[in-house]
């Protein structure tokens, strides 16, 4: 009768430690939106972690409390303790149900590692170029650079990841997917995103003053959205000013200035509002015109840095990336503000 009682007791705890770890699996989400296929196996492991973990802890709590409460001195017991050494089944349970699970859990990650990096047939490529402080994302078959992430739901996507400069890490939350940017080497992440939205791109690496501000988006949309989006990049209003503004936003320089007409509020460089102040400007311009002295530092950020500012933060390769015509909207854009 007591036997059974025990078995009983012993069943009922079983299921409940197994009950709770699955609730735990089932239920418990602390991962972001899920937004594309690699997220989802890799959530599915994390969870299946979690669960299998909720059981090892309350069974190893659940003991300890057991021993605590019921083995504990009773009043007027002044004598030792029974001295117990060795008990080789419980021995061979502790080492082989611990080991079983590290084998499941190995087997079972390496399975998600190498489904979530199957390379897909016919992937978009997108190279990812980190620099301080700006992501700019290179569509190599339409040309196109962008400093925002597109990309179309449902296709497989490889991104080429490097850096220009330091270690950077390009982080998509939403995806699960983090890879570190690395000067002279390219890195590659394969993905699909399955959901459509806009979702955070961040840099997961101190990189330098402006790390935190190294920020911007993915806009995940249909196959036509995203091709809308490719033929309105790869053109410019006819609107000077307009123009201006988005090869403004298009190379980065919001990332690291403000400017009130781009809504820019960047503050790792010099702000681009009244740089013809007044008292302002010449001390660094250095009697300059404006137009010359804007276009010059784009090309040669080093030849006058402004005080108080450090020198060699600015990319010096815009010379290459920008085309003279648009570097004349840019400049032109830029006097007009003033
Ligand atoms: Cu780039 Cu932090």
């Amino acid at each position: 009768m007591v036997k059974l009682r025990r078995i009983l007791v012993l069943l009922a705890v079983t299921a409940g430690l197994f009950g709770a770890g699955w609730w735990v699996y089932a239920n418990v989400n602390l991962l972001p939106t899920l937004a594309s296929t690699r997220s989802v196996l890799v959530d599915r492991l994390f969870r299946f972690l979690l669960g299998t973990a909720t059981v090892v802890f309350l069974l190893v709590e659940g003991l300890l409390v057991y021993a605590v409460l019921r083995f504990r001195r009773k009043p007027g017991d002044g004598g030792e303790g029974r001295p117990i050494h060795g008990n080789t089944p419980l021995e061979i349970v502790w080492t082989l149900v611990p080991a079983v699970i590290v084998v499941v859990i190995a087997v079972y990650s390496f399975q998600v590692l190498t489904r979530s990096e199957l390379a897909a047939d016919d992937p978009l490529v997108v190279e990812v170029i980190g620099r301080q402080f700006a992501w700019e994302f290179h569509y190599p078959e339409a040309g196109l650079s962008s400093q925002e992430l597109h990309l179309p739901v449902g296709q497989p996507v490889r991104f080429e990841i490097t850096s220009e400069d330091v270690i950077h890490s390009f982080w998509v939350p939403n995806f699960l997917a983090k890879r570190d940017a690395t000067p002279g080497q390219i890195s590659t992440l394969v993905m699909t995103p399955n959901e459509e939205g806009i979702f955070p791109v961040r840099c997961a690496e101190l990189c330098g003053a402006g790390h935190a501000t190294m920020v911007t988006q993915v806009v995940v949309e249909t196959e036509a959205a995203f091709q809308g989006w490719i033929i309105s990049q790869t053109s410019l209003p006819a609107d000077p000013i307009e123009a201006g503004r988005v090869l403004f936003a298009r190379y980065g320089c919001s990332g690291c200035h403000a400017l009130a007409d781009a809504g820019a509020k960047g503050v790792v460089g010099p702000a681009l509002d009244g740089l013809a102040a007044p008292g302002n400007a010449p001390a660094f311009r250095q009697g300059m015109e404006l137009g010359a002295y804007v276009k010059e530092s784009i090309l040669k950020p080093s030849a006058i840095v402004v005080p108080g500012f450090p020198d060699g933060l600015m990319p010096k390769d815009f010379g290459q990336r920008i085309p003279a015509n648009e570097l004349a909207i840019l400049v032109g854009y830029l006097e007009e503000q003033q």
